[in-house]
């Protein structure tokens, strides 16, 4: 099995360059190139990151891995191609889309997302799903290549899309990672962990973005770390916001300016609500409250029940009371 694993990175590691001269010097990779190069990706990151091009045949890979030797069988398991149930011929998973290598923590390959090129293709991306060399719950993108910059820079900065990642940094931000298609997990929280206790978010300006980056800062809470929330204006991602404003305003205005965490739960209660409804004041109050009731700084805890009392004209006294009720439900 540990060769049949080498074997399965190898093969991905040679299509990979494969694909890569596709994209940068054949008449086939001509339009997946422009795609890119319209969207705003540099040269240097696109080899960089080893961006790539599949052919809409559907037997080009297969032959390509089929004439280097690489048994059919295995290198479905490696996900690179699929297998039919009719006949036991294989075919081409990725067709006619723009290849991103996947690397391990060692920087090895061991899948792909492939994006489409046409808006109507159906998946926008396409994954390499679980293999045995390819685990989706641990892997962060970009995390070979971040890693000392994550060491030096003390913290890690955790993006939506890999897309992200690499415009990012190509904006000077090296220190960035990615989740493949699947939420942030303890595995990784505990993969960071070993080198730093301080993350930013910086997730997409949406409603799903909003919710991801929720999720991912409360798991990475509890496990110790400190986070931080950048923020982007109305439906923007981080790549969207880049090309739009340019780099300096990214890092200075988005990434240097982040929310506490604390500052950032609020700001996602209020979200969707109308706090001139008593109803929903209500609920913002008590989720706000519930919050308070968390924090063990007892400064942070009179900071924050202060601004509350003070925004909704409550009474300390009823705030403190409520909290203490709260308190005497946890334990
Ligand atoms: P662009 O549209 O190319 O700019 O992509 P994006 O980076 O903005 O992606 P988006 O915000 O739509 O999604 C964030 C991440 O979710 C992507 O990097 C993927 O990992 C994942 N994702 C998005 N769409 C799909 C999909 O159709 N299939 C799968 N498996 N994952 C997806
Ligand atoms: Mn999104
Ligand atoms: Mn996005
Ligand atoms: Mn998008
Ligand atoms: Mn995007």
């Amino acid at each position: 099995i540990p060769n049949d694993h080498a074997k399965m990175i190898e093969a991905h590691e040679l299509i990979a360059k494969f694909y890569h001269h596709l994209l940068l010097n054949t008449d086939e990779g001509t339009a997946a190139l422009e795609y890119l190069l319209n969207r705003g990706f540099t040269r240097e990151s696109i080899s960089k990151f080893q961006i790539g091009y599949s052919l809409p045949e559907w037997d080009f890979s297969v032959k390509f891995l089929e004439k280097r030797g690489y048994s059919l069988e295995l290198m479905k398991r490696a996900g690179l191609i699929g297998a039919r149930d009719n006949d036991d011929s294989y075919f081409d998973r990725f067709r006619n889309r723009i290849m991103f290598p996947l690397q391990n923590s060692k920087g090895k390959i061991v899948g792909f997302s492939a994006r489409a090129i046409e808006p109507d293709d159906q998946p926008k991306y396409l994954n390499t799903s679980e293999t045995e060399v390819f685990n989706k719950s641990s892997l962060l993108y970009n995390f070979h290549a971040a890693r000392s910059h994550i060491r030096k820079q003390s913290f890690a900065v955790l993006f939506e899309g890999f897309a992200d990642v690499i415009s990012a940094d190509a904006a000077g931000i090296k220190n960035g990672l990615a989740v493949m298609g699947t939420s942030f997990t303890q595995k990784h929280a505990q993969e960071l962990r070993r080198l730093i206790d301080a993350v930013t978010l910086c997730f997409d300006s949406d409603q799903a973005g909003a919710e991801a980056a929720y999720k991912a800062g409360n798991l990475l809470v509890d496990q110790g770390f400190t986070i931080t929330v950048a923020i982007l204006p109305n439906g923007l991602d981080p790549d969207d916001y880049i090309r739009k404003y340019g780099t300096e305003k990214f890092r200075t205005d988005v990434i240097g300016n982040g929310y506490t965490w604390m500052a950032y739960k609020l700001y996602y209660f209020r979200q969707g609500k109308n706090l001139q409804n008593e109803g929903e004041k209500l609920q913002y109050i008590e989720e706000v409250i519930t919050e308070i009731s968390k924090l063990t700084n007892p400064v942070e805890r009179d900071l924050y029940i202060r601004q509350l009392a003070e925004e909704f004209s409550l009474s300390l006294d009823a705030l403190t009371e409520q909290l203490k009720q709260l308190n005497k439900t946890h334990q």
